[in-house]
Order: structure tokens, then C-alpha cells, then sequence
């Protein structure tokens, strides 16, 4: 069938490296049979020991693992279990003053920002040869502290780390600036020059991934870091930072703060000596860190943040592929994407078919321990995340939404939420204005495509859009249309390298990944210097 082929190509060609989702080798899209029933009373069996040692928890500065000022440690949690996986060491302001301090000096006297471009970029290529060889101990860390299926820690997330590490390092030795042609007879250049101190705080959906897109660009370019994990997944930060510092990065150029948003957080934002501020998370802590830079030193800020992404199935669509790719576009990552295609709005000649099979869909989805084989589904982040889906599942039925599956945890232990389908979703319900960011999937009934444009777009956020047609000219209509940083059409969540990410309206400001994130790390300075000689003008 064309449309399936059009999917293959497109999906196929996305391997580990760009895309979550993959093919089965028949050409259709992944779907596994279902070994757990994702009922309520279902049982978690006893947890599966990760097979890697924590072996970094203080925190990263100035080239050498410390405890925190103050001596303090928080718990990491496991969210199969809710226990203690380690203990951290608790950064507060003091430590980021140390941090900052080391960052400065490594960015004003060390030698980062002064060596070649091309010993910047084989110092990185060697971080990543060796991310890639400790592949799986990086990918099992990110599973054990994050909830998130192994195979996609190792299989996809790692080498995605890799990979976008590798690009930024192929972009080290080609930042160049312009000569300019301006009137009169000048000589006019522009140097393309690091920013300096740059602080990054991370969230917990993708540690590694996060980590990538901020330090690649940044180191790129020559810049020192300060960054700041989240306090649900410190650990697989520490681990790469170390085998950056093998591969030789200088001390004191990447720097890791581990803590809580208000102490560590605030502190790089507000930071006088920090001159960028680059932030992942809520579009409400966005909002904070933005103040807090203009209060302080006015530090340039760019911020990804929330989302309520429309996933929109016109009616010419082949709904078996349209259910599949909108079921993974919310339900990847336990629905933890800030990117989710949260709102399907499906045209109402296919409504009632669509809806049949999304519900069948949830309800074979693979829910149990991240570390187990073929497991689609881990547990939520936290208690607090956990807390906050039941709340929306219930006003979901509150409102009068139709519950065609799931609605209530899985098992009786840990953070884990069954696969949750709700159908006769209105737009002015919580559950299709609010980022839930988690495994619920609200599905809309439109008419025609002028309706569908309208209510898609009016939303605050602008992060991402799906598109599903086999329809040139609604395609474009659609992709022109849709105010958002990325439109993905008859695919979802493809992560290359080199593609731009970022949002419209109140899900952002700047992109990240691609050429456009390096914009991000440099300045641009003219030079103008007086042509004396007019014979050689
Ligand atoms: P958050 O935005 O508060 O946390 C993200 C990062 O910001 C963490 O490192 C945190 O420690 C830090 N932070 C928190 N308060 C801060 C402050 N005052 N100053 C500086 N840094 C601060 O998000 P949280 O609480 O983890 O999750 C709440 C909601 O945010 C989620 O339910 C989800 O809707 C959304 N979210 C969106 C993400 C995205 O990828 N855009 C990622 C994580 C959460
Ligand atoms: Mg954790």
C-alpha cells in the first residue's frame, strides 16, 4: 500500500540515531501482544537489579568529584519502587559560586576557548567514542533512575547521546564568521566568538538527551558550563561528565551542581558571572528563570518548555497507521514529552473506528519493569507526577469525558499508571488544555480542516504538531497552518541531530539541535578597520 510504504521510508530510514519509533521488519510499526493485563489489581513482579554500580554522586567541579558545601545529600529514587538508589551530594548557592568561579576561570584563562578548534573537536569525538563503549551501563543508570525502558536507554537514547555529540563536534572547526561589504572603504569582519560562563538546568524526562543538546553546541563553540540536573535523575550526568574529563576536557569547563530548582536552580539563573542561561522544563519555572536572569545581569536566556501538541488525523488517512503512530506520539516515554501528542483530534468520518482501535491499542500496550525485554511502558518519574495524571484522569470523568481504557494506576507498587484512553473530549476539558505528561490520550472529534486549524492552534503552547494525510495539498495546508516549532506529516517524534526543536509562542524561546542551537553559544562581533590604500579597494 502507498501509504504504508510512504510510513517505511520514512520511519526506516530513521534509525536509532533520529527517531524513537522503529519498524518491525514487515513494514508496519512495532505493536507487541500483551503479556500483562493493565488492570488495576495487576502486581509489579519483584524488580529486576540493574547490572551497573553507581559510582558518581558528588558533584563535578573544577575537574574533580566533591561533596557539597554544606555536606548535605539528597535521595535518588527508584520510580519502580519508590527506594533509595543512592544518596547525592546537595549543592546550594555556595557550591554554585565554586562552580561558576571554576567555569570563569577556565573560560578566561584556561585553555578551552583558546585551543584549536580542531583540538576542541577531537577532545570531543573522544567523549563520545567512549560514551559509546560504556553504551549499556549509561543506558541501565538512565533506566534505573528515570523509569524508561531499557531498550530504549540503550538501543536509542545512548546513541542519540553519541550521535549528537559527534555533530556538534563536526561543527567545531567550521564556526566562521563573513567579511562584509559595507560603504566606504572599510574592511569589515565578523568573529563569531564564545559568550563565555553558560549555565544549563535540565529536567528528568531525558537526562541524557537534555545533557546532549545543551552541552554539544555549547562546547562547540568554546564556552565553560555550568549545568544543574534535575533532583529526580542526577546520576547519568555525573557518569558522562567523567568520561568527558577522560577524553581530556580541561578542568573547570563542564561543571555539575546537583539539587533542587529553588536553591541550585535559582542561583545559576540569578548568577552575576554566569553570561547565558540555557533551561528545559515547565513553561511556570521558565517564566522564574527569565525573571531572574533580567534582574540580575540581563544573561541572555533560552528555554524549552511545555506542551499540548495537537495530533491531527485527517479523513483520508489509513487509520491501522494513523492509530499506531498517534498511540506513540502520546503514550512514548510514559507520556513524559514535552513534545506528547496530546490532543488527537480525528475527523468524524473515521471517529468511531479510530477511537475502537486507539482503545484496543492502550490496552495491549506492554506495561511492567523498564529493565524487562519488550516492555513498552515503565513507572512515572515521582509521586508527584503520579499524583498529578490520577488527578487529571479523574477530571477527566468528572467532565464527562468518555474512559475507554485504563484510569487508574497499574499494580500496587511504585509509579506506574495503566495506559489511559478517553474518548468525547472536549476542548475547554482540563484534560485537552493542561500538559498532563503522562499516559493519556484525549481523543477530539473535528468536521473540516478550517475548524481543525483553529482549535489546534489555540492553545498557549506552540511546541509540536502531527499531521497525518496522504494528501499533498492538505499537507501543506496543514504544515503552513499549524503555529508550531516542529510539524511532523505521517511520522512523530524524529529527533535527528541536525533537525531544529523548539517552540512557538509560550513553549519557548531559540531552538536547540541542528545549526540554530549554535546561534545560541556565540557572539557576534564586527570588526572595522579603515582601507588606506584606495588602489585596493
Ligand atoms: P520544573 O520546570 O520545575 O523542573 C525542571 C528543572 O528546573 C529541574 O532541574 C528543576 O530542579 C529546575 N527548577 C525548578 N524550580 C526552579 C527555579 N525556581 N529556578 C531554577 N530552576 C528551577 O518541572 P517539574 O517540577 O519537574 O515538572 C512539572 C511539570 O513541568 C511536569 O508535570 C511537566 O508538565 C512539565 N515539564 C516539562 C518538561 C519539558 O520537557 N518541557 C520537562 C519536565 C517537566
Ligand atoms: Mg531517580
Amino acid at each position: 500500500m502507498a501509504s504504508s510504504l510512504r510510513i517505511s521510508r520514512l520511519l526506516s530510514r530513521s534509525s536509532s540515531s533520529s527517531s524513537f519509533f522503529s519498524l518491525g521488519g514487515n513494514g508496519k510499526l512495532g505493536r507487541r501482544v500483551s503479556k500483562y493485563s493493565t488492570s488495576a489489581a495487576a502486581t509489579i513482579e519483584e524488580p529486576i537489579k540493574p547490572s551497573v554500580e553507581v559510582q558518581h554522586t558528588q558533584l563535578l567541579i573544577n575537574g574533580k568529584f566533591i561533596d557539597a558545601a554544606s555536606g548535605k545529600t539528597f535521595p535518588t529514587l527508584d520510580p519502580r519502587t519508590g527506594e533509595v538508589i543512592a544518596q547525592v551530594s546537595e549543592g546550594n548557592g555556595e557550591d554554585v559560586d565554586r562552580a561558576v568561579a571554576a567555569a570563569r576561570k577556565a573560560f578566561d584563562e584556561g585553555p578551552w576557548p583558546r585551543m584549536t578548534a580542531y583540538e576542541r573537536q577531537k577532545i570531543m569525538l573522544r567523549a563520545a567514542d567512549l560514551i559509546e563503549k560504556h553504551n549499556d551501563e549509561i543506558a541501565a543508570l538512565e533506566t534505573w533512575d528515570n523509569g524508561k525502558p531499557y531498550e530504549q536507554s540503550a538501543k536509542v537514547e545512548v546513541p542519540m547521546l553519541v550521535r549528537q555529540i559527534r555533530y556538534y563536534a563536526g561543527w567545531a572547526d567550521k564556526l566562521q564568521g563573513h567579511t562584509i561589504p559595507a560603504d566606504g572603504a572599510l574592511h569589515v569582519q565578523t568573529l563569531h566568538e564564545p559568550i563565555g560562563v553558560v549555565g544549563q538546568i535540565i529536567p528528568w524526562n531525558f537526562p541524557l538527551l537534555m545533557f546532549a543538546w545543551k552541552v554539544g553546541p555549547a562546547l562547540a563553540c568554546g564556552n565553560t558550563i555550568v549545568l544543574k540536573t534535575a533532583e529526580q535523575t542526577p546520576l547519568s550526568a555525573l557518569y558522562v561528565a567523567n568520561l568527558f574529563l577522560e577524553a581530556g576536557l580541561p578542568a573547570g569547563v563542564l561543571n555539575i551542581v546537583s539539587g533542587f530548582g529553588p536553591t541550585v536552580g535559582a542561583a545559576l539563573a540569578s548568577h552575576m558571572h554566569v553570561d547565558k542561561l540555557a533551561f528545559t522544563g515547565s513553561t511556570e519555572t521558565g517564566k522564574a528563570v527569565l525573571q531572574l536572569a533580567a534582574k540580575s545581569n540581563l544573561k541572555t536566556v533560552t528555554l524549552e518548555l511545555g506542551g499540548k501538541s495537537p495530533f491531527i488525523v485527517c479523513k483520508d488517512a489509513d487509520v491501522d497507521q494513523a492509530v499506531e503512530l498517534a498511540h506513540l506520539a502520546l503514550f512514548f516515554n510514559q507520556g513524559q514529552c514535552c513534545c506528547a501528542g496530546s490532543r488527537t483530534f480525528v475527523h468524524e468520518s473515521i471517529y468511531d473506528e479510530f477511537v475502537a482501535k486507539a482503545k484496543a491499542r492502550a490496552l495491549s500496550r506492554v506495561v511492567g519493569d523498564p529493565f524487562k525485554s519488550g516492555i513498552e511502558q515503565g513507572p512515572q518519574i515521582d509521586s508527584k507526577q503520579f499524583d498529578k495524571i490520577l488527578g487529571y484522569i479523574k477530571s477527566g470523568v468528572e467532565n464527562g469525558a468518555t474512559l475507554e481504557a485504563g484510569g487508574d494506576r497499574f499494580g500496587n507498587k511504585g509509579y506506574y499508571v495503566q495506559p489511559t484512553v478517553f474518548s468525547n473530549v472536549q476542548d475547554n476539558m482540563a484534560i485537552a488544555k493542561d500538559e498532563i505528561f503522562g499516559p493519556v490520550q484525549s481523543i477530539l472529534k473535528y468536521k473540516d480542516l478550517d475548524e481543525v486549524i483553529h482549535r489546534a492552534n489555540n492553545t498557549a503552547y506552540g511546541l509540536a504538531a502531527g499531521v497525518f494525510t496522504k494528501d499533498i495539498d492538505t499537507a501543506n495546508t496543514l504544515t503552513r497552518a499549524l503555529k508550531a516549532g516542529s510539524v511532523w506529516v505521517n511520522c512523530f517524534d524524529i529527533f535527528d541531530a541536525a533537525i531544529p526543536f523548539g517552540g512557538y509562542k509560550m513553549s519557548g524561546q531559540g531552538r536547540e539541535k541542528g545549526e540554530y542551537s549554535l546561534k545560541n553559544y556565540y557572539q557576534v562581533k564586527a570588526v572595522v578597520t579603515p582601507l588606506k590604500n584606495p588602489a585596493w579597494l
